[in-house]
């Protein structure tokens, strides 16, 4: 037998060996082989964050997937490269929370081409077609934004002209810049206060979703309008404990000579309401694991999921908050 015959057949039974050893391994995500997911995570930016990752990881141990999570440290570049990472990783599923809500055209379509199921998680993206993730499972935060709206309006409703015989006056500490609770928040709490002309947003501006950006923007609208000031709309409880320190170093009593309203219902918001510095949070809930974990077993089953899937949520009023505090899970 020639030299070139012997390599060939050679070649052809390695071939053939490959494709057996390969027909035994079962198909991936199916039965038997665990399911890859791939998290990219926003990082460290509120407690909110902390339960949400602690969330994800506890449901998908319980289902025995395997979980790759890649920390984004707050920055957009760091999501895209996990993702890109976990397109070559070749994983099942990939989720995330997007930092903001533009940028993601071109990966989103890379995972698309690679044919590897996106989930989006608590943040919404603006893409110019749907096809490029399967499901977004969150909170509805234009909602929120409606929510700390209609409590502020009922609140005022409750006091009488003398008390407050001019203008009321908020400032707004915004999420992080671009990102869709921060624009949609704002949104919902503007379109329901337009109905009442009494209110006005004298200063809005960033503290980032963060306790240290949070205290030192309210800093600076303390030292701007001082004692004018008759409420403050957070984008979120963390950076209304901070301000909440902000405005305690400035003399003056949060909750009361300052109403305050923020988003989530984090431990820290009922501790605050319950020593009567925050007036209301409107619940935002981190605990989306479980609802991801059933969606990514879905689409490894090759199951058809719904386009949207929205969170439970409530208002909590300080007037609850003790009672509330005991069943709160994050
Ligand atoms: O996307 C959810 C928001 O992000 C939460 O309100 C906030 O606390 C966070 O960091």
């Amino acid at each position: 037998m020639s030299r070139i015959i012997r390599l060939d057949l050679a070649f052809g039974l390695v071939v053939l060996l490959a494709a057996c050893s390969g027909s035994d391994q079962p198909a991936p995500g199916g039965e038997g082989s665990k399911i890859v997911l791939g998290f990219s995570q926003i990082g460290a930016e509120s407690e909110w964050q902390t339960a949400n990752i602690t969330s994800v990881r506890a449901a998908a141990a319980e289902a025995g997937i395997t979980l790759r999570i890649s920390d984004a440290q707050l920055k957009q570049e760091n999501q895209i490269e996990a993702l890109r990472s976990f397109i070559a990783q070749r994983v099942d599923v990939i989720a995330f929370s997007p930092v903001v809500e533009t940028g993601w055209e071109s990966v989103l379509r890379e995972a698309k081409a690679a044919e590897i199921p996106v989930i989006l998680t608590d943040r919404a993206v603006e893409v110019s077609e749907d096809t490029l993730y399967l499901t977004l499972i969150g909170s509805d935060f234009v909602e929120e934004g409606r929510k700390a709206g209609r409590w502020l309006l009922e609140h005022y409703s409750k006091e009488t002209a003398k008390d407050h015989p001019g203008d009321i006056n908020i400032v707004e500490l915004q999420g992080r810049v671009g990102s869709a609770p921060a624009n949609d928040r704002q949104k919902g709490f503007a379109e329901i206060i337009a109905a009442d002309p009494r209110f006005r947003i004298i200063r809005s501006q960033t503290g980032e979703f963060t306790r240290a950006k949070g205290k030192e923007v309210m800093e600076e609208f303390l030292k701007a309008e001082g004692r004018r000031i008759n409420v403050l709309f957070a984008h979120n409880d963390d950076m209304a404990l901070g301000a909440i320190q902000a405005i305690e170093e400035a003399g003056m009593k949060p909750g009361s000579d300052i109403t305050i309203i923020s988003i989530d219902g984090v431990k820290g918001a009922f501790e605050a309401m319950i020593a009567g510095k925050l007036n209301v949070t409107v619940e935002c809930n981190p605990l989306l694991g479980p609802q991801l974990i059933a969606a990514v077993k879905d689409v490894a089953a090759g199951k058809t999921i719904p386009r949207r899937i929205v969170t439970e949520e409530s208002v909590f009023p300080r007037e609850v908050a003790a009672q509330e505090l005991p069943k709160r899970k994050y």
